[in-house]
């Protein structure tokens, strides 16, 4: 073997190192950013949770609620409103008004649940407590009667995450100072 064969064995084995070592390091690169963002993910469903105060009930395990604390930066008042006719007949928004067949929702976020003055509330209800934060209600709201086992309020619910987020951001700037929005 003459001195110039070796020498182009030694190259190509140095060059192969090379790749190796670019590989594994883009590799290590790929992983790394997945591995960030599963965890964002993670984080993000984490806040609604820790938010709630009680843990979330769900029925019987089965049916996996969607957060809406994400969607509401983006949530649509106008289209909120328009959802909210659906709750109108049974429910007063404005500051002061009296309850209908269900209490005044006016400055309804975080608002200890059963506390509207001389409304008459299911027991159910009442024993349930905690507040009504943004993940609290949208639960309630998906479907009131599983979330709240023997509640009075009869609306069979909103099934559609979208809606709720617009129907809960409207709520929401009913109040004289809106609770902050989760981050
Ligand atoms: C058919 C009448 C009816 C409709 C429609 C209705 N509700 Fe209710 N709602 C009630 C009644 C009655 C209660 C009291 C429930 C209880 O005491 O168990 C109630 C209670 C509530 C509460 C608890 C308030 C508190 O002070 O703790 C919230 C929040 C609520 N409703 C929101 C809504 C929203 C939002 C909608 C529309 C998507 C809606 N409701 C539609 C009758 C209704």
């Amino acid at each position: 073997m003459s001195g110039f064969e070796i020498n182009k064995i030694i190259a190509s084995i140095i060059l192969a190192l090379i790749v190796i070592g670019i590989i594994s390091y883009v590799g290590n690169f790929v992983v790394n950013v997945d591995y960030k963002e599963n965890q964002e993910t993670a984080y993000k469903i984490d806040i609604p949770e820790s938010d709630t105060g009680t843990p979330t009930r769900l029925n019987e395990g089965t049916e996996i609620i969607e957060p809406i604390s994400s969607l509401l930066i983006n949530a649509s008042f106008e289209k909120g409103e328009k959802i909210y006719k659906k709750c109108a007949s049974c429910h007063n928004y404005q500051k002061n008004s009296s309850a209908k067949i269900g209490p005044n929702l006016w400055d309804l976020i975080n608002r200890p649940k059963g506390t509207m003055e001389g409304f008459s509330y299911s027991k159910s209800l009442v024993e349930f407590g905690g507040k009504w934060t943004y993940e609290e209600l949208a639960n309630f709201l998906y479907k009131p009667k599983n979330y709240i086992n023997g509640t009075k309020m009869n609306f069979a619910g909103l099934k559609n995450v979208n809606d709720r987020a617009n129907l809960i951001f409207w709520l929401r700037q009913q109040s004289d100072n809106p609770v902050p929005l989760p981050e």
